[in-house]
């Protein structure tokens, strides 16, 4: 299969993907590394940690890879690549007649995953919310490992993946199902309303919850067939309630407890610590989860939404849970 450019035909990709760096003063102004995007409030030194701290979402997705059928020559996206090493794994499958392009909405992730470019393998700065400015019918496989439950408007994402996908091309997802409570984030909660006597409004402590059969609606909804569900059980030990804090920062990209004052955020952190510490067993914090895997395939067109409110998206911001991926 010949792999296709997604965008612009001659440089692969219009200047403002090609070249973060050349473009950084313009794209903190006009994408979502700027401001009030999903990556505001990312930094450089919460990418270098989830490079290092990211060995179990890797393992987890070359397992929703192994599901998505990729092969030499595929076109492949992997939306929310993060530093690019599931990215890179996927460009080894797909060899270099394929066109596999990472993209992330925060340009500290993509600067380190750009040490991995090459032939077949490439970068950009960009978030579901440009997925519009890719070519319809460019992917044979859209993959996100660990990234749909920080998608602020799902639906919009779906239809926008929808549109960039050949017919019959194949979404990969993988999320922890949300939609129960889990203990960490009774944890998280209770913490933050000690320090705060309640909760503000624009304290973030967790995406709107993502459970299995309101997504399958939504995929159905959005024109999708889904051909795959698997669970994988896993088991993650934190050193200690600091690492575990560490990883959480890193891996929602500085979002988690975001929208409140630094002094404010230490005096949760210091609560949710203590906390921590009193459940720890002297062998560290073990974190059991559960991961869905689910392949779906492109098939009819979208039903229509009310596009009025699109303000779900918004509303799920504040919503608080805790962040465990
Ligand atoms: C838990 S990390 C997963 C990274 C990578 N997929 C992996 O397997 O290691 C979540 C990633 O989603 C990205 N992200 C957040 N909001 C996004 C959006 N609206 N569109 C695309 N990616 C987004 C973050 O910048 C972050 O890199």
């Amino acid at each position: 299969m010949r792999a296709q450019s997604p965008v612009a035909p001659k440089n692969g990709f219009p200047w403002r993907y090609a070249r973060p760096a050349v473009a950084l003063s313009l794209l903190l102004f006009a994408t979502p590394s700027g401001f009030g995007g999903p990556a505001a409030f990312d930094s450089s030194r919460l990418a270098e940690l989830y490079e290092r701290m990211s060995a179990p979402q890797y393992a987890i997705g070359t397992k929703l890879v192994s599901l998505l059928g990729i092969s030499p020559g595929s076109s492949v996206l992997d939306l929310g690549c993060g530093t690019g090493q599931l990215t890179s794994a996927i460009a080894r499958i797909a060899g270099p007649r394929g066109n596999v392009l990472g993209m992330d909405p925060s340009s500290y992730r993509i600067a380190i995953a750009e040490r991995r470019a090459r032939k077949g393998l490439s970068f950009a700065v960009g978030g579901s919310d440009d997925l519009p400015r890719l070519a319809p019918r460019s992917f044979d496989v859209v993959c996100l490992n660990y990234v749909f439950h920080w998608i602020d408007d799902r639906r919009q994402a779906l239809e926008a993946i929808h549109r960039i996908l050949k017919p019959g091309g194949k979404l990969g997802i993988s999320f922890e199902d949300t939609s129960r409570p889990a203990e960490l984030d009774e944890i998280i909660e209770q913490s933050a309303k000690e320090v705060l006597g309640t909760l503000p409004p624009g304290l973030f402590l967790e995406t709107a919850p993502l459970g299995l059969a309101p997504l399958k609606e939504m995929l159905r909804k959005s024109g999708f067939q889904v051909v795959v569900i698997e669970k994988v059980a896993s088991e993650d030990r934190a050193k200690s309630p600091e690492e575990l804090l560490a990883f959480w920062r890193a891996s929602s990209a500085g979002r988690f407890l975001s929208g409140v004052s630094e002094s404010t955020r230490r005096r949760i952190l210091h609560r949710i610590e203590q906390r921590l510490a009193a459940a720890e067993t002297g062998q560290g914090i073990r974190i059991t989860s559960e991961t869905l895997l689910l392949v779906a395939v492109r098939s009819g067109a979208p039903e229509m939404q009310a596009r009025s409110a699109g303000s779900l998206g918004k509303r799920c911001r504040v919503i608080n849970r805790a962040s465990r991926r």
